[in-house]
């Protein structure tokens, strides 16, 4: 046990006067320089060549155990003090340089958001975003709110519910991608229409309903005029009193203000669908003369979206009785619809992320469609 025995307490801590004075001056220069640390690793070398294992501090520690009670009272109150003064004084430094760093970064990061638009933004929204926008704008205004639906369905929502026989071609018409068969021998597959969204908001919600549904649809089918994957937009509305003119008045409003003409010709067509009774097809007029194809009076038509009157099936087949209500439906293609308005001549351009081809058909970001303000500038 070193020394300290041999010549008594006195003497113990009358010698290690000296090392008080030499840990007042460690904890002094080592405060100075924690003052003057400029970043956080600066602090940190200091705080390892002080504290750490090998630090001048911890060092000073080792020595305790050499001396007599005494003494290694005396020193060990100092050497705490020591550290904690000297651990504190790095807390409170290293506080400071953390507060600098992150007023740094804040002033770096700093946006002007009252600045106007870099003319060199290059982001387009893409046209089938944009057509979505301005349906939806236009439908809200009579009324009718935005639903959703799974894009992976099953049998009962895509085809049953819907008034699909059994076997019925329709299925077939359809070209469906189907998932693999689970042990029940059920299949999952991926919705070919948006029309069992209609299914699954009549069989949640009390009429009356008014929705339409944006989404994407699938179909085992791809060429000029078809994707695999497309977009649809569907609409229902059902109440105590729906009848066809409803229908009528709505899908003509709808023609108008989308296609921003005030007088487009619009014929209704017999049709047939298993959820419709009865069904027709809508056309638009318009005129291909020289090559040119432009949407109002024309000596052409052409088709653009399919609708009837709710099938009295259907509306069994989902909870509603058809004695008390009745409703109509419509589903249209929105890459249609985009084509026709946009000019965009080739279908399949749509998914083909071509900058090029979005730079030029794609909109500016901050062109919001509204009804006021305009629906596409
Ligand atoms: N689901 C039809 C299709 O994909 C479109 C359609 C037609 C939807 C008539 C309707 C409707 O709601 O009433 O071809």
């Amino acid at each position: 046990m070193g020394e300290g025995p041999k010549f008594g307490p006195f003497f113990s801590i009358a010698r290690n006067l000296g090392s008080m004075d030499k840990i007042d001056q460690i904890r002094d220069d080592t405060l100075r320089q924690v003052q003057a640390a400029a970043s956080l690793d600066a602090l940190e070398q200091i705080r390892v060549a002080v504290l750490g294992r090998k630090g001048l501090i911890t060092e000073q520690m080792k020595t305790l155990g050499t001396l007599d009670p005494e003494a290694r009272k005396a020193l060990g109150a100092v050497l705490n003090a020591a550290r904690d003064a000297v651990a504190q004084g790095i807390e409170a430094r290293k506080k400071e340089l953390e507060r600098a760093a992150l007023d740094a970064r804040l002033a770096a990061e700093r946006l002007d958001v009252t600045l106007p638009v870099r003319p060199e933004t290059q982001g387009r929204i893409h046209p089938i975003s944009q057509t979505i926008d301005e349906v939806v704008q236009i439908f809200a205004q009579m009324g009718f709110g935005v639903a959703e639906g799974p894009d992976i369905e099953d049998d009962f929502h895509n085809f049953t519910a819907l008034n699909f026989p059994a076997e019925h071609p329709a299925r077939l018409m359809h070209d469906t991608f189907f998932l693999p068969t689970k042990p029940d021998g059920s299949r999952m597959l991926l919705r070919t229409h948006t029309s069992p969204v209609q299914v699954r908001t009549m069989m949640t919600q009390k009429p009356p309903i008014r929705i339409i549904v944006p989404g994407r649809t699938y179909r085992c089918d791809s060429d000029m005029t078809h994707t695999p994957m497309f977009h649809q937009l569907e609409g229902l509305a059902i109440d105590r009193s729906t009848h066809m003119g409803h229908l009528k008045g709505c899908l003509i409003e709808f023609v108008k203000t989308y296609f921003e003409i005030e007088e487009v010709p619009v014929r209704f067509r017999p049709s047939f669908f298993p959820f419709t009774e009865p069904s027709a097809e809508v056309d638009i007029g318009c005129s291909r003369a020289g090559g040119e194809l432009r949407i109002g009076a024309g000596a052409d038509w052409l088709e653009i979206l399919g609708c009837g009157m709710v099938h009295p099936n259907v509306l069994k087949n989902c909870g509603i009785d058809p004695d008390q209500y009745q409703g109509f439906a419509w589903g249209m293609g929105i890459e249609r619809i985009a084509m026709l308005k946009y000019g965009i001549p080739d279908l399949r351009t749509f998914f083909e992320s071509d900058l090029r081809w979005l730079r030029h058909y794609g909109f500016v970001p901050l062109d919001v469609p509204t009804l006021a303000g305009g629906l596409a500038r």
